[in-house]
């Protein structure tokens, strides 16, 4: 399946060299906010990783004094991430490089398609460690933080509430991230 592209934003004018181009792989807000020109955006699965609200967010989702939650990845034995990969021309890393910061290193990963061919992508992954880190905490008190914090980006809960649509949107399941909407929600 090809998902339409969401071409936004002037992170590099129109993609027009296939040939310059490289893959991302989005697991949390590169899903739903592609602020930047896209050649191609397809669902992709990176095995072996979760998804885990354990990065906190001075930045974008929170303050310093105040950080937000927002993803990383966490090495799972068994498990499997989906997310969406997007052919972007090679330029747009720059602009991901950027809005990635606070934590997050590129990183080079390998991904399947829906048919099980590989994708050699990159990804954004904030490893434990990192300055902003805050690692795992009971889902109460992670959804707690989110509920409350706020930074330049907007909402925590945006972030987390416009991701757990995305991937309904996609038809995938991921139960940390629907643990914390529906106790986010209050359900
Ligand atoms: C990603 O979406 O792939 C990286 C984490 C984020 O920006 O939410």
């Amino acid at each position: 399946m090809t998902l339409p592209p969401r071409p936004l934003g002037d992170a590099g004018g129109a993609p027009d060299a296939p040939e310059d181009s490289a893959w991302v792989f989005g697991y949390g807000s590169l899903i739903w906010r592609a602020d930047f020109p896209v050649i191609e955006r397809i669902p992709a699965r990176l095995h072996g990783w979760s998804r885990r609200f354990w990065q906190g967010s001075h930045d974008h989702r929170g303050t310093p004094e105040a950080p937000g939650r927002v993803l990383t990845l966490v090495r799972t034995s068994g498990a499997t991430c989906a997310g969406v990969a997007y052919r972007v021309r090679a330029k747009v890393l720059g602009h991901l490089d950027v809005r990635e910061q606070n934590g997050y290193q590129r990183s080079p990963v390998r991904l399947r398609r829906g048919d099980g061919t590989a994708i050699d992508a990159w990804i954004y992954i904030a490893e434990p460690g990192n300055p902003a880190w805050l690692g795992d905490a009971p889902a109460a008190a992670i959804a707690d933080q989110i509920r409350r914090a706020s930074g330049p980006s907007g909402r925590n809960a945006e972030y987390l509430l416009r991701l757990a649509a995305a991937l309904r949107e996609l038809g995938e399941d991921d139960p940390h991230v629907f643990e914390l909407e529906r106790l986010l929600l209050g359900r």
